[in-house]
């Protein structure tokens, strides 16, 4: 880290605080930062905010989200392919020139990425404008998963096996859910858990969401019980 990260953030969730008081968002991504960044998308555009996200990665291939962050958010997303590493200070430069003195910056990628962002960006907004996510990839050992059974609110009762998650298995049977980015980080297919314990896997619900254990991503998550019974929302 260095001395122009003003705002370290331990949780992206923290920064959706300030989402309320900031006139514009600007989202500045490298590599598999775009994953947190993803999740601040998604409840900026919920919120109606005006905010726009840069993505940077080597290559289209190599940029995990970029159809979906298209298709979601249309032009309020500048996707940034193949320029060499010694070419993106020139290239945050740019953006930062752009920038309206009150935005709120967030950023999350390798570190030296970040520390770009913030040293280009900082002089603009200020340092507590600046904030930064040190994203770690969740890793999920799924070599454990059992099948269990999920209920409807409707009466209807489904197998999941342990190759396919809920989401899956009602697509197959004719049972339309909202879903988009099925990661785990959108909350578009978080639905109600009436009965069962689930085991969350997503990056979306909050701390308190999942000990509470009322909801669950259907895209990701499993059931610790043999028995989900679920209300889809
Ligand atoms: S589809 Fe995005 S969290 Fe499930």
């Amino acid at each position: 880290m260095t001395d122009t990260i003003a705002v370290p953030l331990t949780d992206v969730r923290v920064a959706k605080l300030r989402v309320a008081y900031g006139a514009r968002h600007v989202l500045v991504a490298g590599g598999a930062g775009v994953t947190p960044l993803l999740s601040l998308a998604y409840e900026l555009h919920r919120r109606g905010a005006e905010f726009e996200l840069h993505d940077f990665a080597r290559a289209r291939e190599q940029a995990a989200f970029a159809g979906l962050l298209e298709r979601e958010f249309g032009d309020r997303v500048r996707l940034r392919f193949g320029g060499p590493r010694a070419e993106q200070p020139t290239t945050v430069k740019e953006v930062a020139a752009e920038l309206a003195p009150d935005a709120q910056v967030y950023t999350c990628g390798p570190e030296g990425f970040m520390a770009q962002v913030c040293a280009v960006f900082a002089p603009v907004v200020g340092e507590a404008r600046v904030h930064v996510e040190h994203f770690v990839a969740a890793e999920v050992d799924t070599s454990f998963d059992r099948p269990f059974t999920v209920e409807l609110d409707t009466g209807e009762v489904f197998e999941v096996p342990a190759d396919k998650s809920i989401l899956a298995v009602l697509g197959e049977n004719g049972i339309e859910v909202f879903k988009s980015c099925e990661e785990g980080i959108c909350g578009s297919c978080v639905s109600g858990v009436l009965e069962g314990v689930p085991e969350h896997r997503d990056s979306c619900l909050s701390a308190a969401d999942k000990a509470a254990g009322d909801k669950m991503a259907l895209c990701v998550s499993r059931a610790r019980t043999a028995r989900l019974k679920i209300e889809l929302y």
